[in-house]
């Protein structure tokens, strides 16, 4: 298990690079299935979940080339219908290759992902919509097993905009005949952007970044060249990090319009924020005004950055009230974050948080991605040294975030 040791640090100044999208690759390693051709993908995080991605795609028969931040997927036939074990209990996101596997083969078998530490993380929505497209969906012996003659287009309302819900059912229609209508679908930029992945492919999407998407279906698809789009989970906390301390901090490669509800709240905090040509500067005296929030499918506030602004919310100067409503258990940072000295309360899907002058140093433990990426947060304006625990839960979706961390000046180490 490696933990980080991390010092704090009074100010925060220079510039800090955002990475391709964890939530924006997956799906695509996922959609390069579709084709016998060879896809070339630029700018690939060297994330954890990719390299789990990779093995699964692998274990399916995809020949997979890296360098450095260049990947070339080759699925010239399909070895294996299934995604092994071993790799879903790891990732959730290995159900991505359900709505591939069946459009191409007729045929997926993918284990039952189950829970995880922020929710129960059901998959109706995704079965909800093979069935719609004419599949059949059986259970046994931990496996969910989809098949299909031929997949036939016709119109899926989702009862929630699941982004993992519509990206699935997206991929899968993309092979079937007729006309896919997907309502109420997820509107994310990481679903745009595997829209236009699929598109250069020869699939015919439109509306993606709507509440409706359509998809014509088309015979076959071929290869394509595509860049991951910016990761604006990795963006939005680097933002929240220069706003928790005095500084002036330049984020290169960031999409501003990605992360509009981010930037309302931290203007709301008294924090500046200015669009530059390369990025995003972030000014901060260090002052914070308390703010609220509420969690929401996109466009609204994400839920993936719902621990980090916890933590800036500790040091505001008053009361501020978080409300989760996309995942049941996504406060697992606050019993972490009090720990440290802060004063959070939790009332259901709510937490109160009031603002105190400082936090300490103390050995904590990251829970999953986004609290590990609060608490790093929170160890950074701490009064003295904080030991992270279990950081193999950050390793999954910040890339090189000690090196990154270390040319602001920062002393972090990985033990
Ligand atoms: N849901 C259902 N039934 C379904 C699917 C989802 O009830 O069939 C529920 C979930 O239980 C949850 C809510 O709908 O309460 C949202 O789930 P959604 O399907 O939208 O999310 P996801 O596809 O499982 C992706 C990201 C998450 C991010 C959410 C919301 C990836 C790989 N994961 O998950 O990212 O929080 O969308 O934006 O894209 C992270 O990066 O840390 C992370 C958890």
């Amino acid at each position: 298990m490696q933990k980080y040791i991390i010092e704090p640090i009074k100010e925060l100044n220079g510039e800090i690079e955002v990475d391709g999208a964890k939530n924006g690759i997956l799906p695509i390693m996922a959609a390069t299935l579709l084709s016998t051709e060879p896809c070339k993908i630029h700018r690939v995080p060297s994330l954890k979940d990719v390299s789990v991605m990779v093995e699964i795609i692998r274990h399916i028969g995809a020949k997979v080339d890296r360098d450095s931040s260049n990947m070339t997927v080759n699925v010239p036939e399909i070895k294996a219908n299934e995604a092994p074990y071993e790799y879903v209990s790891q990732m959730r996101s290995s159900f991505d290759v359900m709505g591939p596997l069946l459009a191409r083969t007729g045929l997926a078998r993918v284990p039952l992902p189950g829970g995880c530490a922020i929710g129960e993380r059901p998959i109706d929505l995704h079965l909800k919509g093979f069935k719609a497209l004419g599949a059949t969906v059986e259970f046994g012996h931990g496996f969910v097993e989809a098949r299909a003659d031929k997949l036939i287009g016709t119109s899926i309302y989702l009862d929630f905009p699941s982004v993992g819900a519509t990206k699935n059912i997206m991929m899968a229609a993309t092979l079937a005949e007729g006309v896919t209508l997907i309502e109420n679908a997820a509107k994310e930029p990481e679903i745009v952007d595997l829209a236009i992945f699929l598109n250069k492919m020869g699939a015919k999407i439109s509306g993606s970044g709507t509440q409706t998407i359509r998809i014509t279906g088309v015979k076959e698809l071929k290869g394509c060249e595509h860049s991951t789009l910016p990761d604006r989970i990795e963006a939005g906390t680097f933002l929240i990090m220069g706003a928790m301390h005095k500084s002036n901090l330049l984020v290169k490669n960031v999409v501003p319009s990605h992360l509009k509800p981010v930037i309302a709240k931290l203007i709301e905090c008294g924090i500046e924020i200015i669009e530059e040509d390369e990025g995003l500067r972030v000014k901060s005296s260090g002052k914070i005004n308390p703010v609220d929030i509420t969690t929401l499918p996109y466009p609204g506030f994400p839920t993936d950055l719902q621990a980090p602004f916890m933590s800036l919310l500790c040091l505001a100067e008053g009361n501020s009230t978080i409300v989760e409503t996309v995942f049941e258990n996504r406060f697992s940072h606050v019993s972490e974050l009090n720990r440290m000295g802060a004063k959070i309360k939790i009332d259901g899907h709510s937490a109160r948080i009031t603002g105190v002058e400082k936090l300490q140093g103390a050995d904590v433990k990251a829970t999953d991605l986004r609290a590990g990426a609060a608490l790093v947060l929170a160890a950074l304006v701490a009064e003295d040294a904080t030991t992270i625990h279990e950081i193999h839960h950050i390793d999954r979706g910040y890339n090189d975030l000690e090196t990154k961390l270390k040319k602001l000046g920062i002393h972090i180490s990985r033990i």
